[in-house]
């Protein structure tokens, strides 16, 4: 999750999906952003007209809008009406544990469930974060993104206060080009302001990562030998083992 767009949310969340996937885990991914991006990295082409939109706003079970699109990688898409979720008037403050409750009792069989976030904070975000224990943030390494990242945590700071539990913030380095002065002082700067925080690969621009969706490919079926497989796979692992800068 990141308000930011463009940031790397939907690359991130496909490329660790599938990495642990390949890795021998269970893994499902759900798209919550309307845009249905995740859906088409994957090489899906608008035959999944239902989803999670069904199970948001018609409270339809979700095991009914799962697919299996890799193996041991299962997708939940978006569905063609999920942008009315934001627009749900009834039902007060439940109206943002509609994803909590669809998942109750559900994909306990699975080792990751990953949510892919839109890049707004209304209640589709609400409803991603008020299901999850984790949430990675990708941060893309320009001087914006650390301005974002700062009042993100802060709203995740009440959330937490809201809920009463504490989850496990993760940030997540995107479209780092090393060469800059810039992209390492923004590494630095979120490792001091956020010790243990920084997952330890950040994920390098390659031009492979920007191609891949338009074939409906993931990174690892596009360019498996490349640096930005090599990057999501380490930082796959990063995730799995909780290594940070
Ligand atoms: N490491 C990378 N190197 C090069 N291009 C990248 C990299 N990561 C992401 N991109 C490209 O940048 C664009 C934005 O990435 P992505 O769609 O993952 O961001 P997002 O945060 O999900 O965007 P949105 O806010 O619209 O949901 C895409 O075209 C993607 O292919
Ligand atoms: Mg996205």
């Amino acid at each position: 999750m990141n308000q930011k767009g463009g940031v790397g949310k939907t690359t991130t969340t496909l490329s660790l999906a599938h990495a642990l996937a390949l890795s021998g885990r269970r893994v499902t991914a759900l798209d919550m952003d309307p845009q249905g991006h995740l859906g088409k990295g994957l090489g899906l082409n608008g035959e999944a007209e239902q989803g999670l939109d069904e199970v948001l706003l018609d409270g339809v079970p979700l095991e009914d809008n799962v697919l299996e699109v890799r193996e041991r990688l299962r997708l939940v898409p978006a569905g063609e009406r999920l942008a009315e979720v934001e627009m749900v008037a009834q039902g007060g403050a439940s109206r943002g544990f509609r994803l909590n409750e669809a998942l109750q009792g559900k994909m306990d069989s699975e080792d990751f469930i990953f949510i892919d976030c839109p890049p707004s904070a209304g209640l589709l975000s609400m409803n991603a974060l008020f299901a999850v224990e984790e949430v990675v943030v990708p941060v893309s390494s320009d001087y914006l993104a650390l301005h974002g990242v700062s009042r993100f945590m802060m709203i995740l700071q009440h959330i937490e206060q809201a809920l009463n539990r504490q989850m496990k913030v993760w940030i997540a380095l995107t479209r780092y080009q090393e060469r800059r002065r810039l992209a390492r002082d923004v590494r630095a700067t979120l490792a001091e302001y956020f010790p243990g925080r920084v997952l330890a690969t950040p994920v390098r621009e390659s031009a492979a990562l920007a191609e891949c969706p338009g074939h409906g490919k993931t990174i690892f079926e596009y360019q498996r030998g490349g640096n930005g497989a090599a990057d999501y796979r380490q930082l796959a692992d990063d995730l799995a083992t909780a290594r940070t800068v």
